[in-house]
This record gives structure tokens, sequence and C-alpha cells, in this order.
């Protein structure tokens, strides 16, 4: 696990299915409202399928994370990205019957990726939230999580929003714990004031910024603490308390619901414990 967290660290078209009117004689309002109807029956009865057509076209599908977020993605010894997404996207790719790109960055910058048409969908441990949901579609929920806080060890420190309040807290930028450090009431249910917010890249660096004595706490993501608590061998503790509820989904374009309905179909392929069987082999880091 260390080796890997040094190389953790070390690596830092939208074809909308133009179902306007189109129908050629349109008298009044109502005429028009039935040619669209007819024309939407018309595409889905013949199974229109432009986003996943263009991706067999290229024959490649991208996918768009951040790999400093063990299990769900890190960088491996040979330096490609693992994890319990890239299982999964795989066999997206797999199904689909092209090749899987991993595009790696900055997870801040992911959802302004996507829009913009720099990757076909993001896997990323990414939860599922109204603010997001404004700008991407998600798939079906895949992973359950919570915010927990992860302390140096021997720190009375409680997870008490109370107690977090005006403390140091070190956080991956961008990422749900970012925003309940920073206090956000309406997205989160946070009522921590005036915490010192400590924002790195990755949760790893904030958990070796924790260790070194830089930070009073993280806020990350039950299996990320967990891992980076097994990683920095008896430094850290994980407190019980799960601040949120939180729950995973890949996203994509806006509209692009055949891409979207096909993913659903592979990951309903992983109900029934096969997530947590991904996440359990991914957890068995050196
Ligand atoms: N679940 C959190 C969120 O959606 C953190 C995700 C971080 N993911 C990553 N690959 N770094 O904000």
């Amino acid at each position: 696990m260390k080796k890997r967290l040094a190389l953790l660290l070390a690596g830092a078209m939208v074809l909308s299915a133009a179902l306007t009117g189109c129908g050629a004689a349109k008298t009044d309002d109502t005429q028009k409202t039935d040619d669209k109807t007819a024309a939407a029956t018309d595409t889905a009865a013949a199974g229109a399928t432009p986003t996943l057509d263009a991706i067999k076209q290229k024959g490649e599908i991208i996918m768009l994370t951040n790999a400093q977020f063990p299990p769900f993605e890190y960088l491996g010894d040979d330096g490609t990205v693992k994890g319990v997404d890239p299982d999964l996207a795989q066999a997206v790719a797999d199904k689909l019957g092209v090749k899987l790109k991993v595009v790696d960055m900055d997870f801040n910058g992911i959802v302004s990726a996507l829009k913009s048409g720099k990757g076909d969908f993001a896997a990323a441990g990414m939860t599922v939230t109204e603010e997001r949901k404004k700008e991407v579609d998600f798939t079906d929920e895949y992973v359950t999580s919570s915010q927990m806080v992860v302390v140096p060890a021997g720190s009375t420190l409680t997870a008490e929003d109370a107690a977090l309040s005006g403390k140091n807290i070190a956080v991956q930028e961008g990422t749900t714990g970012d925003w309940y450090a920073s206090g956000d009431t309406e997205n989160t249910g946070s009522t921590i004031k005036d915490a010192n917010v400590l924002r790195y890249k990755s949760g790893v660096e904030a958990g070796m910024m924790l260790a070194q004595g830089k930070a009073d706490a993280i806020i990350i993501d039950q299996k990320p603490a967990e891992a980076i608590v097994a990683s920095q061998n008896g430094k850290l503790t994980l407190l019980d308390k799960k601040l949120t509820d939180e729950k995973y989904a890949f996203a994509v374009q806006k509209g692009q619901d055949d891409l979207r309905d096909f993913i659903n179909g592979v990951l309903a392929e992983y109900k029934d414990g096969k997530v947590d069987e991904l996440i359990t082999q991914h957890m068995g880091i050196k």
C-alpha cells in the first residue's frame, strides 16, 4: 500500500435525438404535439441509440476519473488506473465491444470535463447530489457511502459538528467532504461553522498531512478513509460516526439516455454483493 500511495501521489457528442416536430403539415399546436409524439415513438420503436452508435463508431469509450480514491480508483504499480470503477467500466466497454480509455484528472474538474465532451462518462466514486444533477445525468446507484472523520491517533476530537467547528480540516477539493467541512448545510446537512478547510488534490495527500500533524481531522468517504488509515500504520484513527448518507453513481452528459440505460444494464449485473466483492478485492492492497 505504501508503494501504491507513493505512486498515487506521483501520478497526480451530443447527438441529441432531434425529436423536433418534423411532420410536414403542421396546422395547429395540437397537430405539432401529435407529430412530436409520433416522431418520438418512431425513434424509440426503431431503438435509436445515437450516443452508443457514436461510441461504437469510435471503437473506444472514455471514462473520466480521479485515481486518488482507493479502492474505487487508484494508480496500480504499473501506472494504470485500477479499482472498482475501472472494473465496472471495463464491463461496460466489453459489452459494447469497444476499448476502455481511462482519463485521470482532478476530481474538481470531472463534471465540467464531462459536460464539454472530454469523456463519455464519469466513474469516480461520485456521490449523487441535487447540485450535480443540474449539470449531468446519473445512472442507477451502485454503492452506499458516508462522510467520515479521521483524526490523528490519540486525538480527543469527536465527530460532532460542534467539535469540528473552527478546526483545521483537510479534504479533497470539490468533494462532498469539502462541502461538509465548509458547512454547506443545504447540500450536506452540515452545521460545522468556521472550520479552516485545507483543500488538497487528493484524499491520500490529505491523509498524509494529517499524519504529519498539519491538520486536526480529515473528512472523507468511508472506504477511502479506511484505506488511508490502513496506509498510515497506526498514526490515524477512523471515528465511528457517519456524517452523511450518500450513494455513488456513474454520470453521463444530460440527455444521453441510451448510454445511461446501457450502463444501468451492466450495473444491474453487479447487484447482490458483486460490487462489495470488488471493494474487498481492491482493499486488499499491500
Ligand atoms: N464521493 C465524494 C464526492 O462525490 C468524493 C468522490 C471523490 N472521488 C475521487 N475519485 N477522487 O464528492
